[in-house]
C-alpha cells in the first residue's frame, strides 16, 4: 500500500510505499530533499510533519523526543502510517542551485597540529556563487566518492575556505589533501545543505562548535560582522586541549568587529597552564545560561556535543524553533 506525500514548499508530491523512508521516496519520484548523511544521526533531512503520521524502525539518535513530539521527523529514517503533508521547517534565503565544478587549489596550509586550511577558485562558471553562511559542499577523491566540509568564510565571490580535521591514514584529509598544492584541481558540488543562519531569527545568538565545527560558524559570524544591527553573540568552542584551538587568536579578535562578542573556549583535557574553562563545551554554557528561551541557538560538530546540547537546551526553555544543528560525522575510510 502506498501513501500520497505532500509538501507545501516547493510544492510538490509523491508517493511512498509502506516501510519506504520519506527521502527513498522523494528520490524515486525525482525530487531532492536535502540530506547528508542518510543514517539519521546529522539532522540536515528534517521535516515537519503537518498532518498524517510517520514512524521509524529505530528510533533516529539525530532527533529529540521534544522534536518529534513538536512534528519533527528525519525523512531519511521515517517512512509514512498514513497520507502525510510535509510543511516547510522555514523559508530560506536564495542561494545558487548545488553544482559540480572543477576548482582550483589557492592556498593548502595547516592550522595548528591537527588541520587543514584549504581555499578553493571556482572557475569563471560558477558566477558571482552565493551560498547561505553555514552551508556545506562536497570535495571528492579520484574515485569519484565525495567528503562533506562546511564552508568556512562567508560568501565573497569566486573562492571558498574550508577547515580539515586530518583524520590519520584518512583517504581524503590525510593521503589526498596532504598531496595537494597551489594550482591543482579538485572536484567539487556546492553548495548544499539546510543549516545556514537565518537573519529572520532575531535573537540573542548562542553558538556552540567542537573542533572544525567551528567552520560554518566562522562563516555566519563573518556574515555578521561590523553590522550596526547584529544582536548579542556568545561563541563557546570546545575542543581537548590548547593545539586544538586552531584560530584561538583570530577568534579572540573578533571581539573588535561586533558591539557584543563573548567567546569562550571550553577544554576537556586542558594543560596545568590552561587559565580558562575546562570541562564540555555544553556544559559551560549551560552555567552560563541558565534560561535559553530567548536565544536563537546553533550547534555545530560532534553528534554527541549537538545531542547533549538540544536535550539540556531544550529542558531550559530554548524553543525546537529556534536551535539549529549541524552534527559532524567522519569518514576514515
Ligand atoms: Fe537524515 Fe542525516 S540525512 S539525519
Amino acid at each position: 500500500m502506498a501513501y500520497r506525500i505532500q509538501m507545501l514548499e516547493p510544492a510538490a508530491a509523491f508517493d511512498a510505499e509502506e516501510g519506504e523512508t520519506l527521502l527513498d521516496a522523494a528520490e524515486r519520484a525525482g525530487i531532492r530533499l536535502p540530506h547528508d548523511c542518510r543514517f539519521g544521526t546529522c539532522g540536515t533531512c528534517r521535516v515537519r510533519i503537518a498532518t498524517g503520521r510517520v514512524a521509524y524502525e529505530d528510533f533516529p539518535p539525530g532527533l529529540s523526543p521534544e522534536e518529534d513530539a513538536a512534528g519533527f521527523a528525519l525523512a531519511c529514517q521515517a517512512h509514512a502510517l498514513a497520507d502525510v503533508t510535509l510543511q516547510p521547517e522555514r523559508l530560506l534565503a536564495p542561494c545558487s542551485p548545488p553544482q559540480r565544478y572543477r576548482a582550483t587549489v589557492q592556498a593548502v596550509q595547516a592550522l595548528g597540529e591537527g588541520v587543514t586550511h584549504l581555499r578553493l577558485d571556482l572557475p569563471p562558471e560558477a558566477g558571482e556563487l552565493v551560498y547561505r553562511p553555514g552551508q556545506y559542499g562536497n570535495l571528492f577523491l579520484e574515485d569519484g566518492s565525495p567528503r562533506s566540509f562546511s564552508m568556512a568564510s562567508r560568501p565573497d565571490g569566486r573562492g571558498v575556505d574550508f577547515h580539515l580535521r586530518r583524520i590519520p591514514e584518512g583517504r581524503f584529509t590525510h593521503h589526498r589533501v596532504g598531496g595537494l598544492r597551489a594550482g591543482d584541481t579538485l572536484e567539487v558540488e556546492l553548495p548544499l545543505g539546510t543549516f545556514c543562519h537565518h537573519p529572520e531569527d532575531y535573537r540573542p545568538l548562542l553558538l556552540l562548535a567542537t573542533g572544525t565545527g567551528l567552520a560554518p560558524l566562522k562563516s555566519i559570524l563573518e556574515s555578521l560582522m561590523d553590522s550596526d544591527d547584529c544582536p548579542p553573540v556568545a561563541l563557546y568552542w570546545g575542543a581537548r586541549d590548547e593545539r586544538d584551538l586552531y584560530l584561538h587568536q583570530e577568534v579572540a579578535g573578533w571581539a573588535d568587529r561586533f558591539d557584543d562578542f563573548r567567546y569562550v573556549p571550553v577544554l576537556s583535557r586542558a594543560g596545568e597552564g590552561w587559565q580558562g574553562r575546562r570541562g564540555y563545551v555544553q556544559q559551560a554554557a549551560i552555567e552560563d545560561f541558565p534560561d535559553l528561551s530567548e536565544h536563537a541557538i546553533y550547534l555545530c560538530g560532534s553528534p554527541a556535543m549537538v545531542e547533549q546540547s538540544r536535550r539540556e537546551f531544550l529542558a531550559r526553555g530554548a524553543s525546537i524553533d529556534h536551535v539549529y544543528a549541524d552534527s559532524f560525522t567522519f569518514q576514515a575510510s
